[in-house]
């Protein structure tokens, strides 16, 4: 692990807000308007709407703290979450992290591209390895907040790294700006690869 991935780190856990643990079971029941779009158990069909299934809980719940606040802006769920609390909040995403995600398939055409991406990133650009922060298998780091990859639509990737690389749609929401200084570095077409790649990835 290179030094600024354990400073970071550091950093995060000594910053880190406790937060209220989520109790699974009464989120399944408060989850259930989000089900349209994200799929019952969160793994939704649609390639712009995110996978929730198995995604961590502190990411999750800082997420929706996020789109509450209307720093990260989700056109999709205008005043939805206007009405739930701290604890409605953990709990949904406790009831989406206990579930499993589902895994779709990289395009053949971009996968090598966008795996030596992930795995090794780019030194000429000083571009760190997403397996630093996201691990190898794209599970990411539940505890801290770095959010699991594997399996997610390469669409709704694709636009979140755009969002980061323009801080669009409020994706200036990555404490310590992680995400955004990694997407500037990255071309339309490392995107698509990378995406891709983790489109299969588990
Ligand atoms: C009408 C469709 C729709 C409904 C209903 C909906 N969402 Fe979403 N949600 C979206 C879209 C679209 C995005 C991604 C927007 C973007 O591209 O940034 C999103 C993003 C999210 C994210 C961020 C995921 C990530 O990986 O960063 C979370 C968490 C989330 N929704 C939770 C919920 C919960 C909980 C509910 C129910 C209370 C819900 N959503 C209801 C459409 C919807
Ligand atoms: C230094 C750590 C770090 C590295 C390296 C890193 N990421 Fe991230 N990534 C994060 C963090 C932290 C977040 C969550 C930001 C937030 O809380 O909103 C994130 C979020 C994301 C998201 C949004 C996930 C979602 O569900 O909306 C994507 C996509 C992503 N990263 C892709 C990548 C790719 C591709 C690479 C490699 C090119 C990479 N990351 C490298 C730390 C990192």
């Amino acid at each position: 692990m290179n030094k600024l991935i354990v400073s970071l780190l550091l950093t995060l856990g000594i910053s880190g807000v406790a937060h209220a643990a989520g109790d699974a079971a009464a989120g399944q029941a408060k989850a259930a308007v989000c089900g349209a779009c994200h799929g019952p158990d969160g793994n939704s069909m649609a390639p712009n709407f995110p996978k929730l299934a198995g995604q961590g809980e502190r990411y999750l719940t800082k997420q929706l703290k996020d789109i509450k606040d209307g720093k990260r802006v989700v056109l999709e769920m205008t005043g939805l979450l206007t009405n739930l609390n701290d604890q409605d909040l953990a709990d949904m995403a406790a009831y989406f992290a206990s579930q499993k995600g589902s895994v779709g398939a990289a395009d053949p055409n971009l996968v090598a591209r966008g795996e030596a991406l992930f795995r090794g990133g780019n030194l000429e650009k000083g571009l760190p390895a997403c397996t630093g922060c996201h691990s190898p298998d794209g599970k990411g780091n539940a505890a801290a907040g770095f959010p699991h990859l594997g399996g997610q639509h390469a669409q709704y990737v694709a636009k979140q790294l755009t969002d980061f690389r323009k801080e669009a749609d409020g994706r200036s929401n990555d404490g310590e700006a992680m995400m955004r200084t990694i997407a500037r570095k990255l071309s339309d077409e490392e995107i698509a690869a990378v995406a891709s790649y983790i489109q299969g990835l588990h």
